[in-house]
């Protein structure tokens, strides 16, 4: 057991005190993190005169030889020590000696932890901004591609009016657009550097923390040191978003699984994307999507836990907050996953666009265009909704469609129907006479790809990273 506190204690810490105590078993992810921040306070101490360069040297050069040997392999990560801080130190001091000892001035292990969460957490959010842009890549070019392919639109699941794949992508390319502004505020709120808070109160060190902050590329220092060691806000921030992009992500896994279906057979998921059953041979199963839509409650799970965890917290810093850790882990590598796993799904996936379009031309998705045609020829359109419902229901009882109608039996239900109202149904004309911005026609929707493809051109991840993390 290596405990960096054992001064004031007569007794060894119980054996199940210290493995409930200890958090290296998940911190060990903040080896990058936790080096990086304490390069960045030694460069500052040094530079405040509170350490000799030369003994910033040494300790730089140990902990950068830390990092490389646990990355080759030579050095392991075990649980005999209590956290990553303590790992660091303790083979700092045993590589370099009594300079080791001098790491940890002016800083405790309270604004150390809060600064590797926030490292951590900035650099996932650029991840999962990154990941976020190639599904929309994707979903860009499934729009450019599916300009002309129709299908029917629903609400309450029952078809309402006829739209395009170009149309209906485009309605998850905006959620995820969303999701991906989310990323860059999170990013600006939280790019503030809370090392130099010391346990609480700051330090009696003339420690310089704007140079810190600039060091590890962070907008400036954070201002309140109580709230430096005991704010989780971007944890919780981070949670809520990445929990949107679950519902989004579990949505849009619940349409393909719809869609993949043998009823509806709108697409089929490439054999790369799906799973067999061990019993039934002609399984071919959307696991993948339902996987994802099953994986939602986990990161739910994660941003209520947190949530729950800081509630009844006083100020400024208590152990529970460690709690913060492994659910937020678990949610990134969860929304990663999905991510990556969606788009390759997205990209293979194959749309039956001659099935698509036979069901919107079933299910009178076109009887608000054959209302609008009567209003177009002066019937008011409160009538023209009632004859077009005796019409659908004439339909029902002779099974066919409104396109599929003599224009006599047309005029025996309003006789101001005319030859013309064929062209004025047909599928094509009831999508691209839909011009307004945000609408199926295809003259919008190219304008709407337009900007769109300007959009996923920015790059605001090209933000300044500051010396430290380009020394890495
Ligand atoms: N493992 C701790 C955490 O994750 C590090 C901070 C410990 N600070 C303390 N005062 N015990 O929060």
């Amino acid at each position: 057991m290596a405990q960096l506190w054992g001064g004031r204690f007569t007794k060894e810490t119980d054996k199940l005190v210290y493995q409930f105590n200890a958090s290296i078993s998940f911190d060990r992810r903040f080896l990058q993190q936790d080096i990086e921040g304490s390069i960045a306070h030694v460069v500052m101490l040094a530079k405040q005169g509170i350490l000799t360069i030369e003994e910033k040297d040494k300790i730089v050069k140990g902990l950068t030889g830390i990092r490389e040997d646990v990355e080759n392999g030579t050095l392991k990560i075990t649980e005999e020590y209590e956290d990553i801080h303590s790992f660091v130190e303790a083979n700092l001091i045993e590589r370099i000696g009594d300079t080791g000892k001098k790491l940890h001035t002016g800083r405790s292990r309270n604004d150390q932890v809060a600064l590797d969460m926030r490292l951590y957490v900035r650099m996932e959010v650029l991840h999962v901004d990154e990941l976020l842009q190639e599904l929309l890549e994707t979903l860009l070019k499934l729009m450019e591609e599916h300009l002309d392919t129709y299908m029917p639109g629903f609400t309450h699941l029952q078809k309402a009016q006829p739209v395009t794949l170009a149309h209906h992508l485009g309605a998850y390319f905006e959620m995820f657009k969303r999701d991906r502004l989310r990323m860059k505020d999170i990013f600006k709120r939280m790019n503030f550097c809370p090392l130099g808070s010391g346990a609480l109160a700051g330090t009696t060190y003339p420690l310089d923390r704007n140079y810190t902050a600039s060091l590890m590329g962070f907008e400036g220092p954070t201002l309140n040191s109580m709230d430096s060691v005991a704010d989780r806000d971007y944890v919780i921030e981070f949670l809520s978003a990445l929990s949107t992009i679950m519902m989004h992500l579990s949505r849009f896994s619940e349409e393909v699984i719809i869609w993949n279906s043998n009823e509806y057979r709108f697409v089929e998921i490439d054999d790369a994307y799906s799973t067999g059953s061990s019993i039934m041979p002609q399984k071919k199963n959307p696991d993948i999507a339902e996987l994802v839509r099953g994986k939602t409650g986990r990161v739910y799970g994660a941003l209520v836990s947190i949530l729950t965890t800081m509630k009844g917290i006083p100020l400024a810093y208590n152990k529970d907050m460690q709690e913060d850790k492994e659910l937020t882990f678990d949610a990134i590598d969860t929304v990663k996953g999905c991510l990556a796993l969606f788009n390759g799904m997205m990209k293979t996936m194959k749309f039956h666009e001659d099935v698509m379009a036979k069901s919107a031309m079933n299910g009178f998705t076109n009887a608000t265009d054959a209302a609008d045609y009567l209003v177009g020829k002066g019937v008011p359109f409160r009538d023209a909704h009632s004859i077009i419902g005796q019409l659908v229901l004439y339909c029902i009882e002779h099974n066919k469609s409104i396109e599929e109608l003599e224009l006599s039996e047309l005029k025996q239900i309003s006789p101001v129907f005319e030859a013309d109202l064929y062209d004025a149904v047909s599928l094509k004309t009831c999508v691209e006479k839909r011009l307004t911005i945000g609408a199926p026609g295809q003259k919008a929707m190219k304008e709407v790809i337009a900007r769109n493809r300007k959009y996923l051109e920015e790059d605001w991840r090209a933000f300044e990273t500051g010396e430290i993390a380009q020394l890495k």
